[in-house]
């Protein structure tokens, strides 16, 4: 809570990290802090909502202080993996419309090279299954070690999220250029967006067994 002042404009994350900060500003809301803030799913608004937490979208204001959100994986050159929750797109919307993006993770979190946690890739529905021929053909230029899966919820259903689109999860094993597989990801056109964060984060907040420790740019 400490990067938070009274009057900010927040990105609220998504996931069980991002969880546990809207429950201590809702908290703090609940004592007479001010802030408005701008979700990065549905599960987060309802959460905010709960705690009375005053939201806004981004077509009401059109920059946001600071966004706190978990991450699947941060490389030292705070570039992230995310979208293990599948709020990929949406969690990437709110992080360029903010002036800051301070992740909030455990410290298995931080990696040398990204690449080990499955990079989840949201794409559209209509000519699945040429996108994922695309996605794999990319894989290959990229030297993946792995395979990709549509994702799946536990139930067997096919995972949805809440722009109505699919995720592909590829297992790269090791990206030795985000920048590149960012932009040949993008390329594809049923390729909504993805979930390498590339130069959107500034700081972390990474809990150890000896404490919290912040890095910074
Ligand atoms: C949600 O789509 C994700 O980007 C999460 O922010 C990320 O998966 C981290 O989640 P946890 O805090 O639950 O590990």
């Amino acid at each position: 809570m400490s990067e938070i002042r009274s009057g900010m404009r927040i990105g609220l994350g998504t996931g069980s990290t991002a969880k546990h900060f809207v429950d201590l500003l809702g908290a703090e809301v609940a004592k007479g802090f001010e802030c408005i803030c701008v979700p990065t799913s549905e599960v987060t608004a309802a959460q905010a909502r709960g705690l009375d937490i005053a939201l806004t979208t981004l077509d009401d204001i059109d920059r946001l202080d600071v966004t706190i959100d978990g991450a699947d994986e941060i490389d030292r050159n705070f570039q992230l993996i995310k979208g293990g929750g599948g709020a990929l797109l949406r969690e990437k919307i709110v992080a360029a419309a903010s002036a800051r993006m301070i992740v909030i993770a455990d410290e298995t979190k931080l990696v040398d090279t990204l690449g080990a946690y499955a990079l989840p890739i949201e794409v559209n529905l209509f000519g699945l299954a040429a996108t994922e021929r695309a996605i794999a053909g990319v894989m290959a230029r990229f030297g993946a070690q792995g395979g990709k899966t549509l994702r799946k919820r536990a139930d067997g259903e096919t995972f949805v999220t809440d722009g109505g689109h699919y995720i592909v999860d590829a297992s790269f094993g090791r990206i030795s250029d985000a920048k590149a597989l960012s932009l040949a990801l993008l390329e594809i056109p049923g390729v909504v967006q993805h979930g390498l964060f590339i130069d959107l984060c500034s700081d972390a907040y990474l809990a150890t067994p000896g404490g919290t420790i912040k890095l910074s740019e």
